[in-house]
């Protein structure tokens, strides 16, 4: 257990930790449909839910495993209609992340649950799309789409998303890989992927946070990922450590979500400390707050207090986020320039 810290202290590093500019490259929208919204959206579309009130909504948050949380999920992600909900949606997720200091952000969104409840590709797109230019133009927020597949799903409903999605490739960044891990390795999609990056698509995919570290080498030499979401196993295997470090592969890392799933038992085990020692590119995100109990910053002040992180560890996984970003050389260093003021700023005035 890590020594309490003084509430002085404390409330100093919170305080420093919301300030910091961020870069949020792990989040799934539907995932941040808070319960409010859900039983709004489920009353002005007629939707049925097994749920009453939102204490009988955050009461269902209990989970066990991954499954076990995707099985809520995807129930939740059925009051989702028209376009105008998921724009409603993405705004609500954009305004809180710009309290959360958030400068830029990569965002999931799973087009399976929608189109096989039989929305079409469009509607969903085009609402998430609206709102990312809205956050551009009213929030100053830099974003980007990924498009996931879901692996319980079969590659060819893979491929046939993917080529749903060639006419909005300009609104699309890169594609990914989530939903159930174990029993669905990357490799599966290999064909699917290949086709994305003929197509121009960049490639991210869930791997190693409840699969072996076998999935994470698939989705490296195979899917030929830029970044691993999660990856948090990776340390099983040091050969595959020394692989991540060399070429710098990001992870993706969301301590709040690994401990609601039982990836790890409590925060206090997470190894989000060891891999920052092991000189990977490790970086702080969310997953699906609305279920998870937290933000980007409630996920890193939780995170330092368990680990006692100090204020550089805290600041290298800022810039890490910033590193790994789809953004250019020149956007990289406009944020990174940012933070590195914040952080000579904050040093120079700021409460130690
Ligand atoms: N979809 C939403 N959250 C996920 C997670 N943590 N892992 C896999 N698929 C997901
Ligand atoms: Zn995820």
């Amino acid at each position: 257990m890590p020594a309490p810290a003084n509430p002085v202290q404390q409330a100093a590093m919170t305080d420093f930790i919301r300030g910091l500019p961020k870069a949020e490259l792990h989040l799934h929208i539907e995932g941040s449909l808070e319960p409010e919204l859900m039983l709004e959206l489920a009353r002005r579309n007629g939707i049925s839910l097994p749920y009453q009130s939102i204490e009988e909504i955050r009461r269902a948050y209990a989970f066990t495993n991954l499954q076990s949380f995707l099985d809520i999920y995807y129930r939740g992600a059925g009051v989702l209609v028209h376009e105008r909900d998921f724009y409603d949606m993405t705004w609500a997720y954009l305004k809180r992340a710009q309290a959360d200091g958030v400068r830029h952000v990569e965002l999931f969104f799973d087009p399976q649950t929608h189109t096989d409840r039989g929305i079409a590709f469009e509607t969903v797109v085009t609402g998430i799309d609206r709102a990312l230019q809205d956050g551009r133009e009213q929030l100053g927020m830099s974003s980007g789409l990924i498009l996931c597949f879901l692996r319980h799903l079969s590659a060819t409903a893979a491929m046939e998303t993917l080529e749903q999605a060639l006419p909005f490739k300009d609104k699309l960044i890169a594609v990914g890989l989530d939903s159930s891990e174990v029993g669905h390795p990357p490799e599966k999609f290999a064909e699917v992927f290949d086709r994305a990056r003929r197509e121009g698509f960049l490639t991210v995919a869930h791997a190693g946070e409840e699969g072996p570290p076998e999935y994470i080498w698939g989705a490296l030499d195979v899917l030929k990922v830029s970044r691993i979401d999660h990856g948090v196993r990776c340390v099983e295997d040091p050969r595959l450590v020394q692989r991540l470090r060399a070429g710098r592969v990001p992870l993706t890392v969301c301590p709040l979500s690994n401990v609601k799933l039982c990836v790890f038992s409590c925060l206090e085990e997470h190894n989000l400390k060891h891999l920052l020692n092991l000189g990977l590119c490790a970086t702080v995100n969310s997953d699906d707050p609305a279920y998870f109990g937290g933000y980007i910053t409630d996920n890193l002040v939780a995170v330092q207090q368990a680990l006692s992180l100090d204020r550089e560890s805290i600041s290298q996984l800022a810039r890490n986020a910033f590193e790994a970003a789809f953004l250019s050389r020149e956007q990289k260093q406009t944020y990174l320039d940012e933070l590195e003021q914040y952080l000579s700023t904050y040093s120079a005035f700021g409460p130690r």
